[in-house]
């Protein structure tokens, strides 16, 4: 959104603020119209879309295990929520939507890394639900010819993430953590692998297909291509933050999967989508932005 702010788009977000908090909005409030509503909310989606060229669905349960307690909740914003977004967009006209998918489609497939030709096999309720999303949003592009293309992203992070509530993100709870002085909690050995990818990575990603040719009904990945241990995470964390990290480990959560790296092939055929920002220098920044937002001298 600050991207699009800074290109001049006219831009209305609508968020129902119930895990995104206002002030992330900070720096960009003037420039967009914000519509606090949700979308289960078919009127207030249609005012959001109302002229739009392009929707970018990004609003969803985002936590796997909160899928796994309330997977009916999960299922009416991820699901219904996809499907009414769906419709707002077909009947404003936009001339596509962009959703954001999620490489936990992949589930369990023990083959690395992971390309879209692979069957898809979700393994939690999340995982089940953002791939109904793409489903539906194919579906879309069929049957009503509105134009839709899937990013399926892999582990994003990066500032302005929620870390303070047990659904958060890996990262983002390692990081407070670390920022606290506490040990970071490792669920099962450690040894599970996740390719984070850096969020500017994600945000080039999701604007070259708003408007790439020849992408409708297309699925994509959308990482960095390469995969690092938790373990080895929490080692490079200790390396750039010079503070002692001693993880406490706990045991595996269910509906978490092993290992995920993605194959980016088709994004850079399709999208000429490069990651400019590397793992490292990405955990750089964000230790930087927790350091600002959340050390105890600053609260
Ligand atoms: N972060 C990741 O690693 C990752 C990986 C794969 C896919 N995704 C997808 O990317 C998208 C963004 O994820 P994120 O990590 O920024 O999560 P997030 O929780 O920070 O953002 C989701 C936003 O959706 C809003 N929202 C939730 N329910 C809503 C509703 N009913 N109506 C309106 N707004 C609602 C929340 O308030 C929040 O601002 C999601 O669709 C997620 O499934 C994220």
């Amino acid at each position: 959104m600050r991207e699009l702010a800074r290109r001049g788009e006219t831009i209305v977000v609508l968020d129902d603020l119930s895990t995104g908090k206002r002030r992330n909005l900070d720096g960009v409030a003037g420039e967009i119209e914000f519509l606090e509503a949700s979308i289960a909310d078919p009127q207030a989606l249609a005012r959001a879309a109302r002229g739009a060229d392009f929707v970018v669905h990004l609003a969803a349960r985002t936590s796997v295990p909160r899928s796994v307690e309330e997977p009916l909740e999960t299922n009416a914003v991820n699901v219904e929520g996809t499907l009414r977004v769906l419709v707002a967009a077909r009947d404003a006209g936009a001339r596509r939507l962009v959703y954001a998918a999620s490489s936990s489609a992949y589930g369990e497939a023990r083959t690395l890394p992971k390309a879209e030709s692979m069957p898809a096999a979700p393994i939690s309720p999340y995982g089940a639900a953002k791939f109904a999303g793409e489903l539906y949003a194919r579906v879309f592009t069929r049957v009503y010819g509105l134009e839709t293309v899937s990013l399926r992203y892999f582990n994003v992070f990066g500032p302005r993430q929620e870390p303070g509530s047990p659904y958060s993100g890996v990262l983002a709870r390692f990081l407070l953590a670390l920022v606290r002085g506490e040990d970071p909690v490792i669920f099962g050995d450690g040894e599970q692998s996740r390719d984070f990818t850096y969020i500017d990575n994600v945000v080039d990603a999701t604007l070259a297909a708003c408007t790439a040719p020849g992408l409708s009904g297309q699925v994509l990945n959308v990482a960095i291509g390469s995969r690092v241990s938790l373990n080895e995470t929490l080692r490079l964390l200790a390396r750039l933050t010079g503070r002692p990290v001693a993880p406490r480990y706990e045991p595996p959560r269910a509906g978490d999967i092993l290992h995920s790296q993605a194959d980016i092939t088709l994004a850079r055929q399709l999208l000429r989508y490069e990651p400019r920002v590397g793992f490292e220098e990405g955990m750089r920044r964000t230790w930087q932005w927790y350091l600002s937002e959340y050390s105890p001298a600053q609260s």
